[in-house]
């Protein structure tokens, strides 16, 4: 009983070194990728409308840069109002899971299941 005593909490240990790191995960970004497509479209797509402002396609863009645009906003040093609000609302967490999701999506082919 002791020596499953000491597993259970070298386990813990174990996992509390590992949760340091923010590590993106695209399955986990779904719910807050639902609140992007209105405007970043379908993924993988572009709306080309030319009254509508241009949304960047976000699609196969790197994880990095969409992590930094990402924090970016947050700090204020991109301006785009609207997506400051949505930065904002965004935690660490939620920005990794974003970035990988969109990473992993491929540029230019459209594709509109959220997998
Ligand atoms: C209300 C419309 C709207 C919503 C909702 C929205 N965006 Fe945006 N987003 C924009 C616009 C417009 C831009 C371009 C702004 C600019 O020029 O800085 C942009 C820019 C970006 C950029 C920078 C892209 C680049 O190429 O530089 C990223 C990353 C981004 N959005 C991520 C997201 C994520 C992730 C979500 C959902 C959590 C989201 N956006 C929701 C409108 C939106």
């Amino acid at each position: 009983m002791k020596k499953l005593l000491t597993m259970v909490v070298l386990g813990a240990a174990a996992t509390a070194a590992q949760a340091q790191e923010v590590k993106g995960n695209g399955d986990a970004a779904k719910d807050k990728v639902a609140m992007c497509i209105g405007c970043h479209g379908i993924p993988g797509y572009r709306a080309s409308f030319p009254e509508i402002y241009e949304v960047p396609l976000l699609g196969g863009q790197s994880a990095k840069y969409i992590e930094n645009a990402l924090k970016a906003y947050q700090k204020g040093e991109r301006k785009h109002p609207t997506m400051r609000g949505i930065a904002a609302t965004l935690t660490e967490q939620d920005i990794a899971n974003v970035a990988a999701y969109y990473s992993q999506q491929k540029a230019g082919t459209q594709n509109n299941s959220l997998k």
